[in-house]
């Protein structure tokens, strides 16, 4: 009979050594990527949704050379490099999520020498996580089709951490025991096409997660003492905090400023996931307007994800507003080495590349939209904030909490206590959750009422519906 370490190692290996067998080489992903940004570069046509496309002219083409040259070459090296960064790039957070919250642990299982049952794959879909259809051999998809895959079992879900498959989440082995585990931007701001199943198929870089339970997942790791410390709590009410928060939603402020809940509402303080695509040309960013798409991909890296870089923000040194921070000094983040500020240019061009997703054919009423454009930029006053084809303003795009009509919690927990004019391109995507940053209206028809009563716009409901459709048009 086996000795119980050997038995548990035959049992950790064998399922996952069986997977393992079927697994891609590497090569064909960088042929893949590289054929991507070469068509990119010499594609005839450019073009992005709702903005004309853009040919090259034959002098355009011609003018490839000298130092045109170097700007096309640093267009191919930015956006592989940087697409890499936000799909792959842990900046070391795995000392935080693996080393220190021991969420790995959770992960394994007490079969695979972690601890509690594991994280089976059902119950890792079931808290929104996603599978990269493209890390998968073929004949695991096929096994996965035709419901040959066991998906009760956490060896499963090893193996597919193991096979780079789960979105957003970096396991890292030391041969077949899973000994730390990070997260990547992609996590909170990628989805899948559900291609092959629900929750499996091809990415979608930029697309809010709104399945995604982030609370519910942090809350499996064994060890929240450093949540605990911050915030001065005890692990079991700071579980209590993140399971509070539900699917699509996280509390970026949470670790500044302590604050739960939203006393105005009852609501809990953390916000909807916003999309992470359509931002070329938008000025602040975040629900608050925190600062540009680099500074706040700074702050993210930083604080948030707990990767190891240099962080400068002294606003965060006010303590009455943000006491958690200024007594850590989260303002003036320093390690060395630094692994993130050599990767903010890569990731923030990449960023700026991703254009919101044009709507479905059919998924909206054309006709109702082309009437409800008139009453967006006439009776609705919608377009006074939200200036087409940006749909947020040129310029400093905040506004009083007054000025929209809702309370001012969320504002008030950021430098500028302003709400950013949220930029509206791709809404069809992220119905789910809602909308507003705590996704207090459950639909765009709730918007709507909301804008009608609050400015006394006095639209019919038939103008009303017609705003509907062209929301969903955009
Ligand atoms: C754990 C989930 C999570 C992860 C991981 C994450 N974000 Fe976010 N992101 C959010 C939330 C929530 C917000 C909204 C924050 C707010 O308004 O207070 C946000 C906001 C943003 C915005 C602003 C979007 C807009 O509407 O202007 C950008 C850009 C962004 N994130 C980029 C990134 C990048 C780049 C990374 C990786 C370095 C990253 N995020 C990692 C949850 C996440
Ligand atoms: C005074 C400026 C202003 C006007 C006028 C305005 N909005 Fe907004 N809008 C905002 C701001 C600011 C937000 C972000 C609210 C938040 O963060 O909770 C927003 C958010 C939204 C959202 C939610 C976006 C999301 O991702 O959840 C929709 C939809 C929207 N507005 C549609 C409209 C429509 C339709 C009109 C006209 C009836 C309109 N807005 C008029 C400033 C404005």
């Amino acid at each position: 009979m086996l000795s119980k370490p050997a038995r548990r190692s035959a049992q950790a290996s064998s399922p996952r050594r069986r997977l393992r067998r079927i697994s891609r080489p590497l090569l064909i992903s960088v042929a893949f990527t590289l054929a991507a940004a070469t068509a990119l570069t010499f594609a005839p046509a450019l073009s992005a949704p709702g903005v004309a496309s853009v040919e090259a002219t034959s002098e355009e083409k011609r003018r490839f050379a000298g130092f045109d040259r170097q700007i096309v070459a640093n267009l191919d090296r930015s956006f592989l490099h940087g697409r890499r960064i936000f799909r792959d790039d842990t900046f070391g957070d795995e000392a935080f999520w693996g080393d220190a919250l021991q969420l790995h642990r959770a992960v394994q299982g007490e079969r695979f020498g972690g601890i509690g049952g594991g994280l089976t794959p059902r119950t890792a879909l079931g808290l929104g996580l996603k599978i990269d259809v493209r890390a998968l051999p073929r004949s695991l998809q096929n096994d996965l089709k035709s419901g040959r895959v066991n998906l009760d079992d956490p060896a499963v879900t090893l193996a597919l951490l193991e096979m780079d498959a789960v979105v957003g989440v970096k396991g890292f082995f030391a041969g077949d025991r899973l000994r730390s585990i990070g997260i990547t931007c992609a996590l909170c701001h990628s989805s899948v096409d559900d291609a092959l199943a629900p929750g499996i198929g091809e990415r979608l870089d930029g697309w809010a997660a709104r399945d995604l339970d982030v609370g519910s997942i942090i809350a499996l790791a064994p060890d929240l003492s450093p949540f605990s410390k911050l915030l001065g709590v005890g692990q079991d009410d700071v579980r209590k905090v993140l399971r509070g928060w539900g699917p699509g939603k996280f509390d970026a402020e949470l670790l500044l400023d302590g604050k739960v809940v939203n006393p105005n509402t009852g609501r809990s303080a953390a916000t909807l996931i916003p999309p992470a695509f359509g931002l070329a040309g938008v000025n602040l960013h975040t629900w608050t307007g925190w600062g540009s798409v680099t500074h706040w991909n700074a702050f993210v890296a930083n604080l948030e994800m707990q990767g190891k870089g240099t962080f400068y923000d002294p606003r965060l040194d006010d303590a009455t507003k943000f006491p958690i921070a200024a007594a850590n000094k989260f303002g003036h983040v320093r390690n060395t080495p630094d692994l993130i500020t050599s990767k903010l240019p890569a990731l923030h061009f990449y960023q700026l590349a991703i254009p919101a997703p044009t709507p479905p054919a059919g998924s909206f009423d054309a006709v109702a939209a082309s009437r409800g454009q008139v009453v967006f930029s006439g009776k609705g006053q919608c377009a006074t904030c939200h200036v087409p084809p940006l749909f947020t303003e040129p310029g400093w795009n905040m506004h009083t909490a007054a000025e929209i009509g809702i309370d001012d919690f969320q504002a008030k927990r950021s430098p500028d206590e302003r709400y950013r004019t949220a930029p509206l391109k791709g809404l069809w995507s992220h119905q789910k959750g809602g909308f507003y940053h705590d996704g207090r209206f459950a639909t765009l028809s709730e918007v709507v009422q909301h804008y009608n009563s609050a400015k006394g716009l006095g639209l019919s409901g038939q103008e009303a519906a017609d705003l509907v459709q062209y929301l969903l048009s955009i």
